[in-house]
């Protein structure tokens, strides 16, 4: 069996970048890293309100990561952008302007066509087309009405569980729409608040070829880079 592939997601480096209006923290800078360190892929998600990544952080990583995947709503300028730019994957999700991040799966059942509309624009340009989804049946099966390939499976109700049998649900849910999403010919993603202690069992879903992971890594590269951080300071000021 194929290792299961790992995109990282690096929107929340541009957060930092842009809270100080500085240059840096660069987030091509940060995918290039996690690249080295054996991620397959990056994943960015250039909003509407451009509240972390922007158009030069995109065209800089087309020329620089392996496979990128351009997460976007219908907004028409990322439209237009993302046909432009051809990411290797094109990621439609729902956006709210007040919301933290990504907060449910597309209502594709709520409009079949419209989102058919959009996987054919870019499909006709040969940007293949996932469509972030609530693990539901009626989702997927809208979802294989318009014409993607590709559905990344909303792993944010298994994530944010409050206790172990809750979560043990939530999988069998995940798991289940994996088995449908599969029947129905998609190519199977998950994603949404995954972290190094409820990963595993996501990543055994035999139809489940990849993840996307952000918050959690930007997260533990906080941990784990701050003493290396530090002493690099305290030596830049003894000079
Ligand atoms: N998949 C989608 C569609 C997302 O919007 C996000 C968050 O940007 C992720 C995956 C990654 O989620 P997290 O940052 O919680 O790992």
């Amino acid at each position: 069996m194929e290792p299961v592939r790992l995109s990282v997601n690096v929107d929340h480096v541009a957060t930092v970048r842009n809270v100080r209006g500085t240059s840096y923290p660069d987030p091509v800078h940060v995918a290039v890293l996690a690249l080295n360190a054996g991620a397959d892929g990056i994943v960015v998600h250039l909003r509407e309100d451009r509240r972390h990544i922007r158009e030069r952080d995109v065209e800089i990583l087309r020329a620089t990561a392996p496979r990128l995947c351009l997460e976007l709503a219908r907004a028409p300028d990322v439209l237009e952008f993302a046909l432009q730019v051809q990411p290797d994957l094109a990621l439609l999700v729902p956006e709210r302007r007040e919301e933290l991040t990504t907060e449910g799966g597309l209502d594709v059942r709520g409009d079949v066509k419209g989102v058919a509309n959009v996987v054919s624009m870019l499909q006709e340009k040969g940007i293949p087309v996932c469509l972030f989804v609530d693990p539901e049946e009626a989702q997927l099966e809208a979802a294989a009405r318009t014409g993607a390939r590709v559905v990344e499976l909303h792993t944010g109700r298994y994530a944010d569980a409050p206790n172990d049998a809750h979560a043990a649900r939530e999988l069998e849910v995940l798991r289940s729409a994996a088995a449908h999403a599969a029947r129905l010919g998609f190519q199977v993603h998950a994603g949404h608040g995954l972290r190094r202690d409820n990963v595993r069992a996501v990543a055994r879903i035999p139809e489940v070829e990849e993840l996307a992971i952000g918050h959690a890594l930007v997260a533990r590269a906080l941990h784990v880079g701050m003493e290396a951080a530090v002493r690099e300071m305290r030596k830049a000021i003894r000079g």
